[in-house]
């Protein structure tokens, strides 16, 4: 085959995307040595931020470099130092839309030994996280504290922004109670309460993430309103008026979806809503967003980025009726669903 000279250096081009694997592994040490943090206010040389994390300088320097090509930093020559840029500053942890936590998780252990082994995952046509973890992500989780502590927070990080979105379409007339199923510290349900002082509410998720909720409740001071549960959503799902269920659907094969779409159904409360939100696949806007997401279901999970007919499919074969489908940024939709009446 004879390809056109278009004026692209394909090499290069293909080269820095191969090259980007090592580009993500800098940016999660830069976050690992809160380095936007040091640099937030001030400039410092590697042995200054060296001598604060107690790291080697010397590998500091080459990785401060890196964060340099990669604009995530500047350096002034004369004086030795490096200077933050604004996007260093998305790696800050108390930056509103921080992705710190998700710097640090998303290329961690538990999905980056899988995604080695994604050849392995083609072939066989399974998730490879028994064969890089020796058990399922979730599980791993519930072995390595600290690592799942850091997913919790990751979770929160990428989904702050699209759950304030999702809260604004959340009509909550009639309701009182509300359940996060698979809401991690429960950033979605807090957002709920905190704009419906009615509202009780809870998160269903595995005993060791319970923790985290308890401490999002009482940083936003709804402890008294919000209740973590620990258990398993693919046996039982308390009963509610509203449903929360976002990114839990993605994580999992059919079967097992309708499984837990069945036990929200069989929980509902009569009128109760469930909302999921998710990336739908088929749509342009963020779609390589909604591909990668997908490729790490691909060697991680047993579930899968799923486009609208999906969802409704999973739904009706629940008992579920899906109402609305309303878009919210990038490939983010929400989809409300009711019992099916039928029923
Ligand atoms: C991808 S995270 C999504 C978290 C949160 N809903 C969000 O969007 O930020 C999936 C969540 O499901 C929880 N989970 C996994 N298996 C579960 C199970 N069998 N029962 C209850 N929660 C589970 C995980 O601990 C994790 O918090």
């Amino acid at each position: 085959m004879v390809y056109e000279d278009d004026g692209i250096d394909h090499r290069q081009h293909v080269y820095r995307l191969i090259m980007a694997a090592w580009g993500s592994q800098a940016i999660r040490a830069l976050a690992d040595c809160s380095i936007a943090e040091h640099l937030k206010t001030e400039a410092l040389t590697a042995q200054q931020i060296a001598e604060r994390e107690r790291v080697d300088a010397s590998m500091l320097y080459r990785l401060l470099r890196v964060g340099v090509s990669m604009g995530l930093l500047n350096h002034d020559t004369d004086s030795g130092t490096f200077l933050s840029t604004a996007m260093l500053q998305m790696l800050h942890e108390d930056a509103p839309d921080s992705l710190k936590h998700y710097a640090k998780a998303a290329i961690g252990p538990a999905f980056w030994l899988p995604a080695v082994r994604t050849p392995q995952a083609i072939a066989t046509g399974r998730n490879q996280a028994v064969e890089a973890l020796g058990t399922s992500v979730f599980d791993y989780f519930g072995q390595h504290p600290e690592e799942a502590r850091v997913f919790t927070a990751a979770m929160t990080d990428l989904s702050t922004p699209v759950i304030r979105e999702a809260v604004s379409a959340i009509d909550v007339e009639n309701a009182s109670y509300a359940i996060d199923v698979g809401g991690a510290d429960g950033t979605f349900v807090s957002e709920l309460l905190e704009r419906h002082p009615e509202l009780t509410g809870a998160v269903l998720d595995l005993p060791h993430v319970i923790p985290s909720v308890v401490d999002n409740a009482k940083r936003r001071g709804i402890s008294h309103r919000m209740a973590g549960i620990g258990g398993d959503f693919l046996e039982s799902v308390p009963s509610a008026d509203i449903y929360l269920l976002k990114f839990v659907l993605h994580d999992w094969d059919d079967r097992t979806c309708i499984t837990l779409l069945g036990n929200i159904r069989r929980a509902m409360n009569p009128s109760a809503r469930l909302f999921i939100v998710e990336m739908v696949h088929g749509y342009d806007v963020a779609a390589l967003d909604t591909a990668l997401m997908d490729m790490a279901m691909l060697f991680s999970n047993t579930g899968k980025e799923r486009d609208v007919s999906e969802f409704e499919s999973l739904l009706s074969e629940a008992g579920l009726c899906p109402v609305t489908v309303r878009p919210l940024r990038g490939s983010y939709h929400v989809i409300e669903a009711t019992a099916d009446q039928g029923d």
